[in-house]
């Protein structure tokens, strides 16, 4: 059993959603959440349909669902637009001139965009992209800073019915580079620059270094200036967002495109190879976008929501973008760092701006109790009703500050599981029904059906430990890995038998409560993000030292996790004091920032077996600076471990 499942086990504090929070809320009880959990699995096409006639669709399905395991089809002929329901189905009513973004800049300034707005700035990106050539169902490739253009661009390429792939602005020229040669992108949507911490983030530059070889598929850049720090233009492939908004009117139909139409593409690391393509596709993702916001985050007109997320992954994509803009919801959008220009930056917006439901990360969450309660309770954060925690498992320490400080004792937390892959929420509390537990991420979301199994696929028994899977096609499934179903059907559909598995363990209490243990594959969960083990062993194997690597993850503090890096040097090579640095800087640069090794320990050998399998277990053991325990007979040269052990030195 891991340290994960134990130190939870003791954990059995329960928590009401008060009275008043229940008289509003969407489902009132436990047992209304049962009958409608029981209704959503055994008769999908009933539920999802209902609840699917709440989107505008061009043209009605003929079926719900399609299930050919491992591929599902969602809404069978039905053909709808995932712009007209973020945007122009609002438009009748007094939405019209709600406020659909409210946006704050990291250095202070202010924007609001309401329906009506965004709207037309939409309707204007997507004739800009008409324009450049871009037609249905080509790829666009989207590396922006957060701002209200992140979410247009994004927008307009789905009036379309081109498939956006945003990156996270963190990643480097190399993941760039990657994700265009993969999805072959046509058009770049990036900025000059965007605000960090005080700083300028080289967005366009990393553009240019990613298509600097000449040989990629992409015709035209499009740069939005947003810091105004100097960019060079390249001659017929540049050019500049607000000329090209002045060549275009505002009037642009919203394509009728197929309910498996695909959306997006968002790359995520997997335990082996490079990052995969995650495809979804239109209605049933935007369904349960739309769906989870409405009966998680209970969302009202007179909300206002923040998820602190960035649009580069997928959390900012199903809860900063489609779910809220579909509930017709106002929605917070910052730029920045948490602590810019001080600690208390994220309270002062809560405070400024009323915010009602709040949706952060348990990373962000532990930065913030280390920098000390001073800096909340300095202000009034009365507004809040909700909060919500998503990206890794929330300790239930963290649960109880987030609980006691941030939600003034008053406000239920939604910890909510879900991936990439799934698009949306799975496992979470309904914040008016579910008494929740602090660390579990209680019970399945409508139409999920949540399993803690073996390695035979059997169902373990209460608080064992086992492997998380759902059972049968859910409507915001991946559709496939872009270009290579074959791998999709191999990673995600085949360890337990008729079962989707992505990497999970968990365990689930006598109330059926899952806890999630965090990741038991290769991949790492380091401040909420994801990175593939193998995926930092190629970038520090490609650095010309390196003869060989091992990646494991130890337990931190803030970030959850933290990377410790075993290097076997090329014969020849010699130990600086630099190098170290060098290799991390390296990863840096080819990932990004966050794949950065914490610790890099430059060691004589690897462990492993007489077959040649690196001993992970073990180098997770030392990099905790834990004993070595358990069966090493294995190892093929035991004088190792000392020299290992020895390494961190
Ligand atoms: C982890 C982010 C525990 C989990 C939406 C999953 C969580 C990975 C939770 C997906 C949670 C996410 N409790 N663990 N509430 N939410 N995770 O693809 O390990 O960036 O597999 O999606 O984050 O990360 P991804």
């Amino acid at each position: 059993m891991s340290a994960n499942i134990e130190s939870h086990l003791n954990e059995n504090r329960v928590f009401k959603p008060a009275k008043d929070f229940v008289k509003k809320a969407r489902v009132q009880s436990l047992a209304q959440y049962r009958t409608m959990w029981e209704e959503s699995v055994k008769r999908p096409d009933k539920f999802w349909g209902r609840e699917a006639a709440e989107l505008t669709w061009q043209t009605k399905w003929k079926k719900v669902l399609d299930w050919k395991l491992p591929f599902a089809k969602w809404f069978v002929g039905g053909k709808l637009n995932v712009s007209e329901n973020c945007l122009d189905r609002h438009l009748d009513g007094v939405r019209r001139n709600k406020a659909a973004i409210l946006w704050e800049g990291e250095p202070g300034e202010k924007r609001v965009l309401t329906y009506a707005q965004l709207h037309r700035e939409v309707c204007k990106f997507a004739n800009v992209l008409k324009r450049n050539r871009v037609k249905k169902g080509d790829r666009v490739l989207i590396y922006m800073p957060m701002i209200p253009e992140a979410a247009i661009a994004m927008l307009a390429c789905a009036r379309i019915g081109a498939t956006h792939s945003v990156v996270f602005g963190g990643f480097s020229s190399d993941s760039i580079r990657d994700r265009i040669a993969d999805c072959q992108a046509s058009l770049v949507v990036t900025a000059d620059g965007g605000y960090r911490r005080g700083s300028i983030v080289p967005l366009k530059k990393n553009v240019d270094d990613a298509l600097k070889d000449g040989a990629s598929t992409i015709r035209r850049v499009i740069v939005y200036r947003r810091a105004g720090n100097e960019v060079a233009m390249v001659e017929g492939r540049d050019v500049w967002w607000h000329s090209e908004v002045e060549q275009v009117d505002a009037k642009c139909p919203a394509v009728a495109l197929d309910s498996e139409h695909p959306l997006f593409i968002l790359y995520t690391s997997g335990s082996t190879g490079k990052p995969k393509g995650i495809l979804h596709s239109t209605g049933g993702y935007l369904l349960q976008a739309y769906a989870t916001c409405k009966y998680v985050f209970d969302l009202r007109d007179e909300d206002v929501y923040w998820c602190t997320a960035d649009v580069g992954w997928v959390t900012g994509h199903s809860y900063l973008v489609y779910g809220p803009l579909a509930c017709g919801a106002t929605s917070l959008m910052y730029e920045g760092a948490p602590n810019w220009p001080e600690n208390d930056r994220f309270w002062k917006l809560i405070a400024e701006y009323g915010v009602t439901v709040f949706y952060t990360a348990p990373t962000a969450i532990r930065s913030f109790i280390r920098w000390g309660d001073e800096w909340v309770t300095k202000h009034d954060l009365s507004s809040l009703r909700l909060l919500g925690s998503v990206g890794e498992p929330i300790n239930p320490e963290a649960w109880m500050w987030y609980h006691e400080r941030i939600g003034g004792g008053r406000c239920p937390i939604v910890d909510t599981w879900w991936q990439t892959e799934t698009g949306a929420i799975m496992i979470s509390p309904l914040p008016g029904a579910t008494p929740t537990k602090p660390g579990s991420a209680t019970l399945p979301f409508f139409g999920v059906d949540a399993a803690v199994v073996d390695d035979e696929g059997r169902e373990v028994g209460v608080n064992q430990g086992g492997k998380l899977v759902i059972r049968g096609p859910w409507p915001s499934m991946l559709r496939t890995i872009y270009g290579d179903k074959t791998r999709f059907r191999k990673t995600y559909w085949s360890e337990v038998k008729g079962c989707y598995f992505a990497g999970d363990g968990a365990r689930r209490d006598k109330d059926g409560y899952f806890w999630i243990v965090g990741r038991i594959d290769d991949v790492l969960n380091v401040a909420g993000h994801r990175l593939g083990t193998s995926e930092v062993e190629s970038a520090l194997v490609s650095h010309p030292a390196v003869a060989e690597a091992a990646v494991v993850g130890r337990p931190d503090e803030i970030k959850g996790q933290g990377v410790v890096a075993f290097v076997v040097l090329k014969t020849g090579a010699t130990v600086t004091p630099k190098l170290r640095d060098e290799l991390r800087s390296h990863v840096g640069h080819v990932i990004g920032p966050i794949a950065k090794p914490d610790e890099v320990r430059i060691t004589e050998a690897l462990p492993k077996t007489r077959s040649g399998k690196i001993m992970r277990r073990l180098l997770k053991e030392i990099a905790c600076g834990k004993a070595v325990t358990g069966d090493t007979t294995t190892l093929e040269d035991l004088s190792i471990l000392a020299k290992l052990s020895a390494s961190g030195e």
